[in-house]
């Protein structure tokens, strides 16, 4: 009843971070302020004039339901999201882009004005376990999403609520499937995928398994992050710290 599935390999690779993701090619400055026009005239009425949410959801807090890398908004902004108000938008990759680009400065902090030790928040990173479930540059574990460059993406105010309130915004990728066997197996791990008749799941030790539905008594799918808060475990002094040095995971070359 429970088998590894050969044809997921690929599914495997992209679980594991290993798929190659577009980057966006278009972020001077001049393609920011093209993307602002382009948002102020077909985006702004359900986002907001600065992105700050209407009919549609904020676009400057910098975490995305439906995925937050640059290929996820190249791919929500130009196919849209169907069934929702969100269309798609026929335009060139390359003006989509200055669009990301535009969302992006919206939350972006200059590394220089983010208060904290960047070493202490470091040291904090490793001893309290973030590590075990975090990546930063190849290193460390792959329950949550690799951190390596995600100073370049979130402001300061919104990595401080990832680590305070976890559950407030999480991405499908990260929603958590829970099933009992007949035989009174108990499965569980993140949700990858769910067709008729399997579900496939990435349990907690990181193996990818396909479970047949017909075998299970019950399942559930559950909402909430793997992350705990560190809300009572970490004093504001210590969560700054933290902020600093996630704020100061960048990609190589990238000054600000
Ligand atoms: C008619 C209203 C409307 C317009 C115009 C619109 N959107 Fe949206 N957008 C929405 C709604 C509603 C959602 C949320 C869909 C859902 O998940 O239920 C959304 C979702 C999104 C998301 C995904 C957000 C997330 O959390 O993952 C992005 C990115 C986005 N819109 C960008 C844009 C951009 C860029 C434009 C302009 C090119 C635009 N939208 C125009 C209504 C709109
Ligand atoms: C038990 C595993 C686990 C531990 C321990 C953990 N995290 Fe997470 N983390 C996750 C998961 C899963 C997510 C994705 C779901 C979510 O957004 O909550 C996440 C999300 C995040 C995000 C948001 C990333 C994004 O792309 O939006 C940040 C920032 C973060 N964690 C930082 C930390 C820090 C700092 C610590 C240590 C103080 C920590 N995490 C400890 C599992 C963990």
């Amino acid at each position: 009843m429970l088998r590894y599935l050969l044809p997921f390999v690929s599914f495997s690779a992209m679980a594991l971070g290993q798929a190659v993701e577009l980057t966006n090619p278009r972020t001077s400055p001049e393609d920011v302020a093209a993307g602002a026009k382009t948002f102020r005239s077909h985006c702004a009425t359900c986002h907001g004039i600065r992105g700050e949410g209407g009919v549609g959801p904020a676009l400057a807090a910098g975490r995305f339901f439906h995925g937050s890398s640059d290929d996820a908004l190249l791919k929500n902004i130009s196919d849209g999201i169907p069934g929702t108000e969100m269309a798609g938008l026929f335009y060139s990759p390359d003006r989509v882009w200055q669009i990301i680009a535009y969302i992006r400065s919206l939350n972006q902090n200059p590394r220089s004005e983010v208060p904290g030790d960047i070493a202490a928040g470091n040291a904090l990173f490793q001893s309290n376990g973030c590590v075990r479930c975090h990546r930063v540059q190849g290193e460390g574990g792959r329950l949550g999403p690799d951190l390596t460059s995600i100073g370049k993406s979130r402001s300061a105010e919104n990595l401080r609520d990832s680590i305070l309130n976890p559950n407030a915004v999480v991405q499908p990728r990260y929603w958590v499937f829970e099933g009992a066997g007949k035989d009174g197996t108990a499965y569980s791990g993140f949700l990858l995928n769910e067709d008729t008749y399997t579900v496939q799941v990435l349990d907690f030790e990181e193996r990818l398994r396909s479970i047949n539905k017909s075998g299970l008594s019950s399942y559930k799918v559950k909402k909430d992050s793997r992350m705990p808060s560190f809300r009572k475990t970490l004093n504001d002094g210590q969560i700054t710290d933290l902020v600093a040095y996630l704020s100061s995971l960048r990609p190589k070359g990238d000054s600000e």
